[in-house]
């Protein structure tokens, strides 16, 4: 309004007080305040898309086709399109060492999302990728319902419901208002039993990227998340939301399970290079083209694989400006940089499929920040990981002879004073699990102020050391699913993992 009202004042002379200049001023101070009143907010050079509490029915209306309407601008690559890597001439069979996948037996799909400390089974729950039309009416209509019981300014909810029945009467699916999107997010992140930093569930920051749905367009915007999220160490909480699936079209795949993970090489005495969880993932990329640095480390980023129905499975490196890590030292134990450890700064989830009232969006990737347990208990420390505490045992001169040293305890606590010493001293954000898990119940106390149910699994929020010093470990929990939520799919697990199965055929 105010931007037309300036054009047409500057372009027509009418009520224009004065010489060319004036005008040119006025326009100026109108375009200002147009921008401050209805421009997304701009975070380090980066346009995000500021969450209002706007009537459903004055937000423009969008769709694959429309362009984002005036305060929606849509964050953009600000790097020349990814090299995409060399795949190689024909499709070969996947390798006899990525193996079977191992799928849960009954097939079902887990909510995942912010993993505290790992990896668990997935709970038997069913959210299929595309639903019937029914299904699709009746979550909408579910979903609308509790946007407007917690958005009481968003105006009636009886006309939006009627024009979502109508959408999807018409083309078996509706689009999300760039206000629904980002509540559905947020509300995807507080529904996330397995999570135990949700009291900060509201700050998500959400890219509305729903018109992006090409492997290079998504691959250049999760480089740019990266960087936006990482925010120079004060990491923001963040979502990149790329199409959803609908009847017509398939949604773009994130194979990767995070943007960043460590390569895992398979040495020829058995040994494993890396992170050993991402061997049969590294081996299967290697043999769609991917070339690791010439001189290898146990610490080299793997590329990021983008698959869409239209192209395949693409691979594309991620440039340096995107890769944030944190070297490990330790507070007092100067051999502990010798040791050469490091992890990245931002985990951001990338295979988890978003569902908000009965749409599926597979690619939205997120992030939070550390709780350094995540690094220091697990990645580093699991057996099956890094496995560094037998290392770093013999370095502090503990006597491993018998267990009841307790050197693997002794062990694990230098190796995570190192991991949250490390990131604090660079200025990454991080949070260790005593805080964490007071304030996870600060927020269950808020939940149950608003009268909500907190979806909660207790194996998940525990920390995975010292779990009886922290106040989660001492109660129970309910922990039933609730809508918006993330989910993982087995296939989704295993091309994670193994790299395959591909989501779509060409
Ligand atoms: N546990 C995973 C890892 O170590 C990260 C899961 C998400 N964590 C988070 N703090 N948002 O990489």
């Amino acid at each position: 309004m105010i931007v037309l009202a300036a054009t047409a004042a500057a372009f027509t002379g009418w009520t224009v007080p004065t010489s060319f200049p004036t005008s040119v001023v006025l326009m100026l101070v109108l375009l200002f305040a147009a921008l401050r009143t209805c421009a997304p907010q701009l975070v380090g050079g980066e346009q995000l898309l500021q969450i209002g509490d706007r009537p459903w029915h004055k937000a423009p209306r969008g769709g694959r086709r429309a362009s984002p309407g005036p305060g929606r601008v849509q964050a953009r690559p600000t790097h020349p399109p990814p090299h995409a890597v060399r795949r190689p001439e024909a499709e070969q069979p996947p390798s006899p060492e990525a193996g079977p996948a191992r799928y849960p037996a009954n097939g079902s799909a887990a909510p995942a999302g912010c993993p505290a400390h790992g990896v668990s089974p997935p709970a038997p729950v069913a959210a299929p990728a595309w639903t019937g039309q029914d299904a699709v009416r009746a979550a909408a209509e579910e979903f609308l319902e509790l946007y407007a019981a917690e958005n009481p300014r968003s105006g009636r909810i009886g006309p939006r419901i009627a024009a979502v029945h109508r959408e999807i009467d018409l083309t078996g699916t509706y689009w999300h208002t760039p206000e629904e999107l980002a509540f559905g997010a947020r509300v995807a992140w507080r529904n996330n039993a397995r999570c135990i930093g949700r009291l900060y569930w509201r700050s998500l920051q959400v890219r509305d990227l729903r018109t992006v749905g090409d492997a290079s367009g998504v691959a250049g915007h999760c480089f740019d998340h990266l960087r936006a999220a990482h925010n120079g160490g004060k990491i923001r909480p963040m979502i990149s939301i790329f199409a959803p699936e609908t009847p017509t079209r398939p949604a773009p795949r994130i194979w990767n399970e995070q943007l960043i993970r460590y390569a895992g090489y398979a040495e020829p005495d058995g040994r494993v290079l890396g992170d050993p969880r991402y061997r049969p993932f590294t081996t299967e990329l290697i043999r769609r083209g991917w070339q690791p640095p010439t001189r290898r480390s146990a610490f080299d980023v793997l590329p990021l694989v983008v698959e869409t129905a239209d192209e395949g499975p693409q691979l594309f490196q991620l440039p340096q400006h995107s890769i944030h890590e944190v070297p490990l030292e330790h507070p007092d134990l100067p051999w502990f940089a010798d040791l050469n450890l490091r992890w990245h700064a931002v985990p951001v989830i990338s295979n988890n499929r978003l569902d908000i009232g009965g749409i599926s969006y597979p690619a939205a990737p997120f992030n939070g920040w550390y709780m350094g347990t995540e690094i220091g208990a697990r990645n580093l420390a699991d057996e099956d990981r890094y496995a560094l505490i037998p290392e770093v045992a013999q370095r502090l001169g503990l006597d491993t002879s018998t267990e009841a040293t307790l050197w693997r305890d002794r062990a694990l606590v230098e190796l995570n004073r190192a991991v949250l010493h490390s990131f604090k001293s660079q200025g990454v954000s991080i949070t260790d699990h005593h805080t964490e898990s007071r304030r996870f119940l600060v927020h269950l106390d808020r939940e149950e102020r608003a009268g909500r149910q907190c979806p909660t699994d207790w194996s998940w929020i525990v920390p995975p050391m010292s779990g009886s010093q922290t106040p989660v470990f001492h109660r129970l929990y309910t922990a039933d699913e609730q809508s918006p939520n993330f989910f993982t799919d087995p296939e989704t697990t295993s091309r994670g993992l193994q790299g395959t199965p591909p989501a779509f055929r060409l």
